[in-house]
């Protein structure tokens, strides 16, 4: 039996008639480039959210680069992260002319441990973005205290974590702002490149919109230097087809997770994902444990059971970071979480008879290490 990690044509096939429709609606009133398809969408997101805006743009990373911005940030000013995230988070901050400047993670959540924050701020600290990795919020109550107590602005990247929740807030909303991706894979994905800044904040979501429009609120007066961020109009289409099935599609990803946590449970090699008592997990990714991962990721292969790994290097050991002279040693729960991650195929069209397939495998490895 094949286990891919991800299908994405089980999903499609599910709402093939509706994307159709959409996308003809699109077709019919020509509207490519921002536009009605897109602000609808934004509302829906935002109500879905429980903010007040949304502002739709070309991708995560845009999502990421508008809200810094948007708040200010740039030459000079340092931005706090962490450094087991995907690249875009650090990127958006290098290309506000800032320095990212990253703590370690939880042991347990993998998201930024709120203790080691204060060490690393500065008189040059401007903001916090805090990744809600793998569908799990980061523990955002101590977060904030510490941003209101040191005026800093708190963006989440949300990118991983539609619809997950911290003690009953939807990830996004706690924030200054909230920053998504609608990469393909990811748990509300867009048919191509699309991302999402949310907010309650009326005026950043105003700057944020001339900022993704080339600085422009009104065509050709372009009051800022801006960029072009915007979302497509197909992307809101397909986007609020979507949204519609995030909810059970969600649900789905988090029974497959219980599928798996109870197969796993006493096969001590691996160490399983735990959901903090403040949250709502959404697995978009079921990232396990393991000494011995690359090897147990070849075995699975040759079973056609295939793996992730979110993600091999941290930050700060990559060449593009080199410049930050943050050497091996910095950031050890992040390095050897590194390690060990295995991301196990997780959809929600994933069948329980797969995921019996992936552990019984999985069992076999454990066995003979
Ligand atoms: C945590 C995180 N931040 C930012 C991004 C960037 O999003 P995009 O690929 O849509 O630019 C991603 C997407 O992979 C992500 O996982």
């Amino acid at each position: 039996m094949k286990v891919p990690y991800l299908d994405l044509k089980a999903q499609y096939e599910s709402i093939r008639g509706e994307i159709a429709d959409a996308i003809q609606q699109v077709l019919d009133k020509t509207a490519f480039a921002g536009g009605p398809f897109v602000a609808q969408f934004e509302k829906e997101f935002a109500a879905f959210c429980g903010t007040r805006f949304s502002a739709g743009v070309g991708s995560g990373t845009d999502a990421l680069w508008m809200a810094l911005l948007g708040l200010g940030v740039s030459a000079g000013d340092e931005v706090i992260t962490v450094p087991d995230t995907f690249i875009a988070t650090a990127e958006a901050i290098s290309w506000c002319g800032a320095k990212p400047v990253f703590v370690d993670v939880d042991p347990v959540t993998y998201n930024m441990d709120p203790s080691k924050i204060e060490a690393a701020i500065t008189r040059k600290t401007k903001a916090i973005i805090p990744v809600h990795l793998f569908g799990q919020m980061a523990d955002m109550d101590p977060i904030l205290e510490i941003a209101r107590k040191r005026k800093l602005f708190v963006i989440e990247d949300a990118s991983q974590a539609h619809g997950a929740e911290y003690k009953g807030k939807k990830a996004g909303s706690i924030g200054d702002a909230g920053c998504f991706s609608f990469y393909p894979g990811k748990n509300l994905g867009a048919y191509g490149e699309a991302g999402a800044v949310v907010t309650n904040n009326e005026e950043l979501d105003k700057k944020m919109r001339m900022l993704r429009d080339h600085g422009q609120a009104k065509k050709y007066y372009h009051s800022l230097i801006g960029w072009n961020a915007r979302m497509d109009g197909i992307q809101g289409a397909v986007l609020s087809v979507k949204l519609r099935h995030l909810p059970a599609w969600t649900e789905g990803r988090r029974r497959n997770a219980a599928v798996y946590d109870e197969l796993l449970k006493g096969v001590t090699e691996v160490t399983t994902p735990k959901e903090a008592a403040y949250a709502k997990h959404v697995y978009h990714i079921y990232a396990i444990r393991v000494p011995g991962r690359d090897r147990l990721i070849a075995a699975l292969a040759e079973k056609d059971i295939h793996c992730g790994i979110h993600y091999p290097i941290p930050l700060h050991l990559l060449d593009s970071y080199k410049s930050l002279n943050l050497g091996k040693g910095s950031f050890p729960v992040a390095e050897k979480s590194a390690e060990e991650f295995v991301s196990l195929p997780m959809f929600p069209e994933l069948s329980a008879d797969q995921i019996g397939r992936v552990v019984e495998e999985i069992k076999r490895f454990a066995i003979a290490i």
